[in-house]
């Protein structure tokens, strides 16, 4: 029997990538991407790509062929996983009006395109749009942060996107992530985990922000896509939200730190820091942020611990 077809856009990121490795054994797989194939850099597929049918193509700025070819595709597509964005504290801050413009540009274009074909399309969504909390719940009233801070944009994009998904009746599951990391993650975008331990292990020092007082729930990228697996093959999450993290690994970022030395690189010294001698004024911190996943739970528990997690980078 032919095997169904999946689109991923963001496919050559961390989690786009995770998911086409997991899945090509039962799906075709197409990705979209706007970095070269040909960059091993950004290309987390590199001894993959017999596995997938790639596309290059930046969605903000689609050609008329890309438009053509795109419509086409979706006529045979089961799944379309729409994870392209600009990703990580660094990256927004490094440009947060450009990319607060880019997902404009990619909704207009791609979303009456899902909502013609009535592709199910699974978004990824983000923790940001809860703001400061924890235990968040998918029902919950949310409040981000101010408007005068522009990297609040990348919150209120995620969510513009969820209410345009369903204003245009696509059909979908919203999965808001918290903290998904792992081997393959970058830490040149600023996330977290990846970069406390590129400097421990560059710089023999782990920089801490704020005092380090903040919390993170983290998720290991298998738990991400056993979670995806389990999600997209169950009837609960038709038209739902659905958060995707681990609970039980909360934990300050200073303990974080702390961890990172005894399993990494026992010698580092740890350095606390002004949040604003790495970022600008248009972004800051945020203190708290852990998921309910009781709603994951009933299909799927995350059960990858925290040391673990760590550990996974050892060799990287
Ligand atoms: N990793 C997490 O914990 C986390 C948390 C919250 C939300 N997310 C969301 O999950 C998705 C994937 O995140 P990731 O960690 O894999 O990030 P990533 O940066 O590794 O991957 C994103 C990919 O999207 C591509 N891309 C960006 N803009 C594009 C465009 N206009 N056209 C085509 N391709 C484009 C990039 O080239 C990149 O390969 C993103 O939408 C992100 O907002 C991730």
């Amino acid at each position: 029997m032919d095997k169904k077809k999946i689109i991923i856009t963001g496919g050559l990121g961390f989690l786009g990538s995770a998911i086409a490795k997991n899945f090509f054994h039962k799906y075709d797989v197409v990705i979209i991407d706007k970095v070269e194939q040909t960059d091993s850099k950004v290309n987390r597929l590199t001894e993959y790509s017999d596995h997938f049918f790639y596309r290059k193509m930046d969605l903000a700025e689609m050609s008329t062929s890309d438009i053509e070819w795109l419509e086409d595709e979706l006529t045979s597509t089961h799944l379309f996983f729409h994870f392209a964005a600009a990703v990580g504290v660094k990256s927004i801050d490094k440009d947060p009006k450009a990319s607060i413009i880019k997902e404009y540009q990619v909704n207009m274009a791609l979303l009456p395109m899902l909502a013609k074909n009535k592709t199910r399309t699974i978004f990824a969504s983000t923790s940001e749009v809860y703001g400061n909390k924890e235990d968040c719940k998918e029902d919950q009233e949310l409040s981000i942060g101010t408007p005068d801070i522009l990297r609040w944009g990348y919150a209120c994009n995620k969510l513009m996107t969820e209410f345009l998904i369903r204003s245009y009746d696509v059909p979908h599951t919203i999965i808001r992530l918290f903290n998904v990391t792992g081997k393959n993650q970058s830490a040149s975008q600023g996330m977290v985990l990846p970069k406390m331990i590129q400097d421990a292990k560059e710089k023999n020092r782990i920089y801490v922000y704020n005092q380090g007082k903040q919390t993170r729930a983290f998720c290991h990228v298998d738990d991400f896509v056993n979670s995806i697996d389990s999600i997209v093959h169950s009837d609960l999450f038709h038209n739902q939200i659905v958060n995707i993290g681990n609970d039980e690994n909360k934990i300050s970022i200073l303990e974080l730190a702390y961890k990172v030395k005894e399993l990494i690189s026992p010698n580092a010294e740890i350095e606390l820091k002004d949040y604003h001698e790495e970022y600008s004024n248009e972004s800051e911190d945020i203190f708290k942020r852990s998921p309910d996943t009781t709603k994951l739970k009933q299909v799927y528990t995350p059960s990858i611990g925290i040391d673990e997690i760590i550990l996974s980078f050892k060799d990287e």
